[in-house]
This record gives C-alpha cells, sequence and structure tokens, in this order.
C-alpha cells in the first residue's frame, strides 16, 4: 500500500492509545499527508509531533465533532491548504456503559451526536471534495456491539449508534460508487484502547478472552491495518462492507 500523493484526514486522532493515532501513523508511514482532529488538541499535537519526527508529514487540528460550523470550517481550511481529501476516516467515538432502563434521554443524544450525526456531517462536507475528483475513500468505525448488542463496556445507546454508521455507510455507498468513491466500515471487537475507561480490569479481560477463538484482546494495529486497507487505492471494489476484526468472537 502506497498513500504518495494522498491526503487523509483521520477523527478522534488524539487519544494515545487510540485507534485513530495509530491509523494516522500507518497512513504516514505509507507517504500520506495527514490531518489529525480532535476535541483534545494537545493529544492531536503530540501525534502529528511524532509523526513528523519520523518524516511523516501530519497537522494536528483541534475540532469537536459534533459542531457543524466547526467541521465545515476545517474541512474549507484542509482543502484551502492542501488542495484536496483524499481519505476521510470517521473514527471518533464515546461509549457510556449504561443499561437501558437507566439511560438519561441527554446521553441517549450525547452517544447519537458523537458516534452518528458527526459521520453525517463530515461526509456531507467532504463528499463534494471527493465528487469534484472523482476519488475517494471513506472508512467509517462501526463496532461488534451494533451487530450482537453491546458487550462489556457498550451499553444500548452505543450499539444503536454503531447500527447507525452501518446502515449509512451501506446507503452512502451505493450513491457515491459513480463517482469514484467508495465508503465502508470496520466492526471492531474489544481492543484495548481508552474507551473503556478503565472498565477492563485484568479479571474482566479473562472473562472476554474466553469467548475469542484467537484468544486475545484486539490491538489497535489490527484495526489501523484494515482501515489503511480498505483506504487505498487497490481496495476500489470494495464498497458498502462492514469488515469484522474481532478474533472471531462474532462471525456472521
Ligand atoms: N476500543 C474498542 O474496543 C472499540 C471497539 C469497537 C469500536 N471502536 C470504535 O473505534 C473508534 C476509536 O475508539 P478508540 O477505542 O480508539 O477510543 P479512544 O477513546 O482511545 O479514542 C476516541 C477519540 O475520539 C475523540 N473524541 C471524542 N469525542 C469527540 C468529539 N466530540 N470530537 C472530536 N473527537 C472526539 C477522543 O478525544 C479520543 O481521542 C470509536 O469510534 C469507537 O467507538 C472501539
Amino acid at each position: 500500500m502506497n498513500f504518495q500523493d494522498r491526503v487523509a484526514f483521520i477523527t478522534g486522532a488524539g487519544s494515545k492509545r487510540g485507534i485513530g493515532r495509530e491509523t494516522a501513523k500507518q497512513l504516514a508511514y505509507r507517504g500520506a499527508t495527514v490531518i489529525l482532529a480532535d476535541i483534545d488538541f494537545e493529544g492531536v499535537k503530540e501525534a502529528a509531533e511524532e509523526i513528523n519526527a519520523q518524516n511523516g508529514k501530519a497537522s494536528p487540528v483541534q475540532l469537536d465533532v459534533t459542531n457543524r460550523a466547526q467541521v465545515s470550517s476545517v474541512v474549507q481550511e484542509i482543502v484551502g491548504k492542501f488542495g484536496k481529501i483524499d481519505i476521510l476516516v470517521n473514527n471518533a467515538g464515546i461509549t457510556r456503559p449504561t443499561r437501558v432502563l437507566e439511560i438519561p434521554e441527554e446521553e441517549w443524544d450525547l452517544i447519537f451526536r458523537v458516534n452518528v450525526k458527526s459521520i453525517y456531517y463530515l461526509t456531507q462536507e467532504v463528499l463534494p471534495h471527493m465528487k469534484r475528483q472523482h476519488y475517494g475513500r471513506i472508512v467509517n468505525l462501526g463496532s461488534v456491539s451494533g451487530k450482537r448488542g453491546g458487550g462489556v463496556f457498550g451499553g444500548s445507546h452505543y450499539s444503536a449508534a454503531k447500527a447507525a454508521v452501518a446502515g449509512f455507510t451501506k446507503a452512502v455507498a451505493r450513491e457515491m460508487a459513480p463517482f469514484g468513491i467508495t465508503c465502508n466500515a470496520v466492526a471492531p471487537g474489544l481492543i484495548g484502547t481508552d474507551i473503556t475507561g478503565g472498565m477492563l480490569t485484568e479479571e474482566v479481560k479473562k472473562e472476554i478472552i474466553k469467548g475469542v477463538p484467537v484468544g486475545r484482546i484486539g490491538t489497535v494495529t489490527d484495526v489501523a491495518y484494515t482501515i489503511a486497507f480498505l483506504a487505498s487505492e487497490q481496495a476500489g471494489y470494495i464498497t458498502g462492507e462492514e469488515i469484522d476484526i474481532n478474533g472471531g468472537m462474532h462471525i456472521d
């Protein structure tokens, strides 16, 4: 995979041990110019510095993906500076381990705003630029929780949100295929990142691993490699797909 001359925009790339930061690295180390966006500016600044220190081309940007005006101006800024966006990775996401009877409406709305509505904003802002150049790769972050119901840290709002991401991905894929744009998703199982916020104790981990045929928790590189593949030119005949990365914990 070679991303020379490609411009990639990755949301939620700030967290130190997260999927977004690793994805930015995998794309950058294969030649892409990467723009790392996150609500946490310190995080993306540090990530970009790390990539640039390895001769990568990375720029950090502060962005709250739930804010349409910010999304719009960041996309204009990127296109103004780099001329285009070839790859969009909608990775920013949050969850809450709340049981269905206890979910307050504000929390339901927050989960949907961060995990789903943001993807609608970003996709709508980026697509005209991809259409103009008749090329684009969009990769969205789904989850095993969206397929088989919540897991150890996924509430029912999170499962519903990730199922919505899968539906949106498929519909956009159909609409945009004639314009040289693919839209796919990945559905990670349990990956060792900060999203679990301390819920993943050694004991819980052991329990989970019993249900994972591959016998381990996933790593951010497991996910980032797949995202990079879907973002590559060579994956042009794959669209509307949601690839499981879950060690066999859920096979469909
Ligand atoms: N880790 C897992 O087990 C797992 C499994 C399935 C799916 N996922 C999905 O993968 C994606 C990445 O998760 P992760 O595990 O790397 O989590 P993480 O918590 O390490 O990273 C998420 C990033 O999103 C950012 N973010 C949150 N709200 C934001 C907002 N409003 N605007 C901009 N950025 C915002 C956070 O600051 C953070 O840097 C998420 O969409 C998540 O739902 C993760």
